[in-house]
């Protein structure tokens, strides 16, 4: 099976790379994936799966099979596009003024197709169903969000996704087990003081001064109170109040995003910071407001599905392609939202280039080797036969 996989992903591979070049010339905002779910259901549809549109909004669902085994393995992808002005010379650069494929979703998209077309032309039936998600706005963290509630992991049972990885070499895969990405909140405080003049502080309470005891503390309170072994960042990016030079500030609000690894440990941090704010603000007399809102959760790739992906990649490409990831990243993915619903697991798939510049994601000249999404597609489409594989043997 794995060989007639690779035959069928290498003779795709030309049309594959020119389906990417299509979706980067292309690209289209968070929520406004028009174009490209049409795209890709127009793909879809072609190679005969069972396609629904407008899921999620802007999404896209196309499931495939129906064998003996009743498991059903869910292949996400994300679609959309940053407001970033490309700066590359390619043929292929975007079309879309301020507008770039900056973060991989292009291939993301462009594997999820060429899996779901190795998997349809296979030439015998699968053991289990796949459906393909074809997620819009990731990058605001709300599109996983949007699918779930449209019910797509309804009896899904298993859940396999990819990011691009410019720091790996194309033709590796990082593989990680735990915890891949961080949890990722809002906060806000409102800090409420009295104003007064500016040459009589002891008449009034400044807002400002208290903000900044506030920022201070919290900064210190993460290396004194909290595990260090189970790191927690917490920036405040922006900070708003004051009235004039001599006018002491009556309210600051602060805005700020928390970022932690461990489930435990997110549990406690809207208390944690609400007493740390309350202690400061009573000792001082003024009021406040703390908003912690919970945005995605970390992702925590399962470790059963973690080792069919590394297996897959030491089949199809060898064990000196498997790079194993040390450290997770505090960086958000909403893939975690799919994972609340089944054990899933997401593969950093390698897109640097062995003699060029690698830009990092987001950048206005990222750019991918692009013989990756080989390497993605055999990958997804082995690993999606191990899962049924190996989940059938273990219930024999
Ligand atoms: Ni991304």
């Amino acid at each position: 099976m794995l060989s007639k996989i690779k035959s069928l992903a290498e003779t795709l591979a030309p049309r594959l790379i020119e389906i990417r070049r299509h979706l980067h010339a292309h690209p289209e905002l968070s929520g406004q994936e028009h174009q490209t779910a049409a795209y890709v259901a127009g793909v879809l549809s072609s190679c005969g799966l069972r396609v629904r549109e407008a899921v999620g909004k802007v999404g896209v669902v196309g499931e495939l099979g129906g064998g003996s085994d009743p498991r059903l393995l869910a292949i996400r992808t994300d679609m959309d596009a940053l407001p970033i002005q490309e700066r590359t010379t390619l043929d292929y650069a975007s079309r879309q003024s301020g507008v770039m494929h900056a973060c991989g979703h292009d291939v993301h998209t462009t594997v999820g197709l060429g899996t779901a077309m190795v998997l349809a032309q296979l030439g015998e039936p699968l053991p289990g169903r796949v459906r393909f998600l074809f997620q819009p706005a990731e990058e605001l963290a709300q599109g996983a969000n949007w699918m779930v509630q449209d019910g797509v992991m309804d009896e899904v049972s298993a859940i396999l996704s990819l990011h691009v990885y410019p720091s790996i070499l194309a033709g590796k895969v990082g593989i990680r087990y735990g915890a891949l990405t961080a949890a990722a909140d809002d906060l806000e405080i409102v800090i409420i003081g009295e104003s007064g003049h500016g040459a009589r502080p002891h008449e009034a309470v400044d807002a400002i001064w208290i903000a900044a005891q506030v920022i201070t503390t919290l900064q210190q309170a993460i290396s004194r109170t909290q595990n260090p072994l189970r790191p927690v960042v917490l920036s405040i990016g922006k900070i708003e109040g004051g009235r004039a030079p001599n006018v002491i500030a009556d309210r600051v609000t602060l805005l700020g995003t928390v970022r932690s690894l461990h489930p435990e440990t997110r549990e406690q941090l809207p208390d944690w910071i609400q007493q740390i704010v309350t202690g400061i603000c009573q000792s001082y007399g003024a009021s406040f407001e703390v908003n912690y809102r919970r945005g995605v959760p970390s992702v925590q790739n399962d470790l059963a599905l973690t080792q069919i992906l590394e297996s897959a990649v030491a089949e199809a490409w060898g064990s000196d392609c498997i790079q194993m990831l040390l450290e997770p990243s505090l960086g958000a993915e909403d893939f975690s939202v799919y994972l609340d619903h089944a054990p899933g697991s997401m593969f950093r798939l390698g897109v640097g280039h062995l003699d060029k510049p690698n830009y990092p994601l987001h950048h206005p000249q990222f750019n991918v080797d692009e013989s990756a999404i080989l390497t993605g597609v055999v990958t997804m489409a082995t690993a999606a036969y191990k899962y049924w594989q190996q989940q059938s043997s273990a219930h024999h």
